[in-house]
């Protein structure tokens, strides 16, 4: 344990990760209020700092564009203070050097929500500009089994709770977080 007064070295956030529709803004605010964290939202800070909404960012500077402002926007929160929880946007880890400062943030919680599951929250909204295809049912599956394996390597913890209310839920990754954050791990003849 580190001296009582000694910054802690341990990376302190929780970072929520994990496909479009997945509940990261719907849990985050929640999470954050039963850990007495700030809530902070990475599409929120690019739309702040670009000025423009997301589908405009994409249609002036295309996906690459959006890409290095939520790289920038990721880098900015390295360099903050203070405990938060981060809903990040979906394609946050296709930029291969944001998993290690994902890492670095915090606690890295997946939120490993079903195909169908996100599927029936997606196609409700049409603001999301990768998902405007000729076959948007289609681009989840391929998008999701391409990203899967970048989820998974940036996780620290995966969660599965589509069967549960958005409060259930924040209570039991509240708690995950904690473990997290006690060093938890599980023990070898556990
Ligand atoms: C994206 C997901 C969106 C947003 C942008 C790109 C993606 O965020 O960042 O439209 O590549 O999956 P949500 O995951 O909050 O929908």
């Amino acid at each position: 344990m580190q001296a009582p007064g000694k910054p802690s070295t341990v990376p302190l956030n929780v970072v929520l990760i994990g496909f479009m529709g997945c509940g990261k803004s719907t849990l985050g605010p929640r999470l954050a209020e039963k850990l007495r964290f700030r809530f902070v939202d990475t599409d929120n800070l690019v739309v702040r700092r670009a000025g423009r909404s997301i589908p405009a960012i994409f249609a002036a500077e295309g996906e690459a564009g959006f890409r290095k402002r939520e790289s920038a926007v990721l880098d900015e929160l390295l360099a903050g203070k203070g405990r938060m929880v981060v809903a990040t946007g979906g394609g946050i880890v296709t930029v291969p050097e944001n998993i290690p400062k994902l890492k670095r943030l915090g606690c890295v919680i997946w939120l490993d929500t079903p195909e169908a599951a996100i599927w029936e929250r997606v196609s409700r909204n049409q603001e999301r500009p990768l998902l405007r295809t000729e076959n948007p049912r289609e681009t989840v599956r391929t998008l999701l089994e391409a990203r899967r394996p970048l989820y998974r390597a940036a996780a620290d913890i995966e969660s599965d709770s589509s069967d549960l209310t958005p409060d259930e839920a924040a209570y039991g990754l509240a708690e995950c977080a904690r473990m997290h954050f006690a060093g938890w791990r599980p023990a070898e003849n556990g």
